[in-house]
């Protein structure tokens, strides 16, 4: 893809004479295809005016980083106006940004800089759930219940003699019951409310007119300002059972009460329909928690969104049978529809892949989450590296995380009194929560806040930073060609040239002994490319090619070690 071509073109098709003429260039319409984009968690990416929290003065004063690094676009997690109840995820103001963050104008301003660099901005769009705080709860609040204010919501009287039991039993995506009870004007019990998140997040009521209208202007004012597409937070959850059924035992795919309704893809296709209103390719990508693979192509059809998070790949254990499994199922359940893949190894809600790796257990799940679990973390960044290789060569677009291009350990030592994820504290503790993931990079010097904020910042970071990441800044990894760093601009500058990489088939080289059993994923990307990841635990002869691009491991007399990935340029 040639980043070069981009620049903004003066197309938009508001009415709103406030918005910015951006659009990103109409050049490359298949961009999204092949990608690499960035996840930004903006409060801990750099902090541009010294308060300890990241903002988009940081980012715009690290966008030539990006640059560097060799991405095609930046996705940040949500920057609208929040109380930051669930890290922003809980929006108070979709069509303005969080003034600890900065503001709309510069926000603009940053989308024009980034895309005169190359780099698209897609930007998180979170529908099933708003702030407590927004103007639409607070009016349902002050209303009696029955009224229209409280229809945008789920509001329901409780049951039993005195209303004090909940509507029903739904379990949160964060532990815990989902509905929290009102206080009537006169101090007695009132309705209760349905929230699948924290009691700061209810849900909306997508059957009402009002949702579905909102969502489409925040879309389109946010498309005006030239973003490139949306990350869509729970895609998955938006349509609920309106008679709010306990959950089946027994619940067949799309009979579930709040996840994967069938009702939900007409949401999509109204949302494609305004996205392909746009010049330029506006992607929707889909935060689709599924285990049915069929079931989560739905969401990928051609009049719904562009692609999806990928997350059987990211939670599977660093095991070639699995990895195998899961790379062949994913693309065989892409196939039918046209989308092509993700691939993630990790983001702002999962443990660090360096620290995964480098456990008993390198699966990821929510509920085995746990404080003090082994850690071998020289072993856990070999593999990360390996990792890294792998998903690069693989087809499709490819996410990174903020600080895994660094090789970034989760923290684990964040004193208990610093944690803020609601996760934690709704596990009642047992659950660490995703503080560890989410701690201000390390930029430079030897010490925290290790250039995260400016010099003489009023504030320590939000989140403190481990005392021993010296040798994990930008500073240090970019001077060491053996650093994740190093490794990371390599690869993403040879996926960038390299026609077979990005969009494209995979074949299997089963033919040379590293077929399923061997612990090896060996596999072939057009012609003249071979990407080897060793899992066998012992090291492998390579297949014959011409060049070693690049390996993650040095290989070791003519063998790839174990825990080790290598990509090579092979006789057509
Ligand atoms: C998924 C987001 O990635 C996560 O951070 C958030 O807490 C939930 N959705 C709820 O919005």
């Amino acid at each position: 893809m040639d980043t070069a071509v981009l620049s903004t073109g003066t197309a938009t098709n508001s009415a709103d004479p406030k918005a910015a003429p951006i659009a990103p260039s109409a050049t490359d319409p298949l961009w999204w295809r092949s990608a690499v984009i960035y996840q930004i968690y903006i409060r801990s990416f750099a902090d541009g005016n010294g308060d300890g929290t990241g903002d988009l003065a940081g980012v715009r004063s690290r966008l030539s980083y990006l640059r560097d690094l060799g991405v095609d676009a930046i996705w940040f997690t949500p920057w609208y106006k929040s109380p930051l109840a669930d890290g922003g995820y809980d929006v108070e103001d979709y069509f303005g940004i969080d003034p600890s963050f900065g503001d709309l104008e510069q926000a603009e301003a940053l989308i024009r800089e980034a895309l005169a660099l190359g780099i698209r901005t897609i930007i998180d769009i979170v529908p099933n759930h708003i702030s407590d705080q927004h103007p639409w709860f607070k009016a349902a609040l002050a209303s009696p219940p029955g009224s229209p204010e409280r229809e945008r919501f789920w509001f329901r009287p409780g049951r039993g003699t005195n209303g004090d039991e909940m509507p029903n039993h739904w379990v949160s995506n964060f532990q815990g019951d989902t509905w929290t009870r009102t206080t009537n004007p006169d101090g007695t019990p009132g309705e209760w409310y349905l929230h699948l998140f924290t009691p700061e997040q209810p849900d909306l009521n997508w059957n009402h007119p009002d949702v579905r209208t909102l969502h489409e202007d925040v879309l389109r004012f946010w498309f005006d300002r030239g973003v490139a597409g949306v990350r869509i937070d729970s895609a998955a959850l938006l349509i609920k059972d309106p008679e709010l059924p306990e959950v089946p035992e027994d619940a067949k795919p799309g009979e579930h009460p709040n996840v994967d309704r069938d009702e939900v893809h007409d949401v999509y296709r109204a949302w494609r329909a305004i996205a392909d209103s746009y010049p330029g390719s506006r992607v929707l990508v889909g935060e689709v928690w599924m285990p049915d693979t069929e079931r989560f192509a739905k969401y990928l059809r051609e009049d719904e969104m562009h692609t999806a998070f990928n997350f059987d790949f990211m939670a599977r254990p660093w095991d070639a049978d699995q990895l195998r499994e899961s790379i062949d199922s994913m693309l065989a359940a892409h196939a039918p529809v046209g989308a092509p893949s993700t691939w993630v190894l990790s983001n702002h809600d999962v443990t660090r892949p360096v620290t995964r790796y480098g456990r008993e257990d390198t699966s990821f799940a929510f509920s085995t989450k746990r404080f003090h679990t082994p850690t071998d973390l020289a072993l856990g960044m070999r593999r990360a590296r390996a990792a890294a290789l792998l998903s690069a060569a693989l087809p499709g677009s490819l996410y990174v995380y903020q600080g895994d291009e660094l090789g970034l350990p989760e923290a684990e030592s964040i004193p208990l009194e610093s944690l803020q994820d609601p996760m934690h504290f709704r596990s009642e503790g047992v659950d660490p929560g995703r503080d560890g993931c989410r701690v201000p990079l390390p930029w430079s010097g030897a010490e925290p806040p290790y250039g995260f904020t400016p010099e003489g910042a009023s504030s320590a970071p939000w989140l403190p930073q481990p005392a021993d990441w010296a040798n994990l800044t930008v500073e240090a990894e970019a001077g060491n060609s053996g650093s994740m760093l190093s490794l990371y601009r390599t690869a993403l500058s040879i996926r960038r040239s390299h026609p077979a990489l990005g969009d494209g088939e995979l074949t299997w080289l089963d033919g040379d002994g590293f077929g399923p059993e061997s612990g090896v994923l060996a596999f072939s990307r057009g012609l003249g490319f071979v990407s080897v990841t060793n899992l066998s635990g012992a090291p492998v002869e390579l297949p014959s090619y011409t060049r070693l691009l690049l390996a993650s491991t040095p290989l070791e007399d003519g063998l790839l070690p174990s825990d080790s990935s290598a990509w090579l340029r092979t006789q057509h």
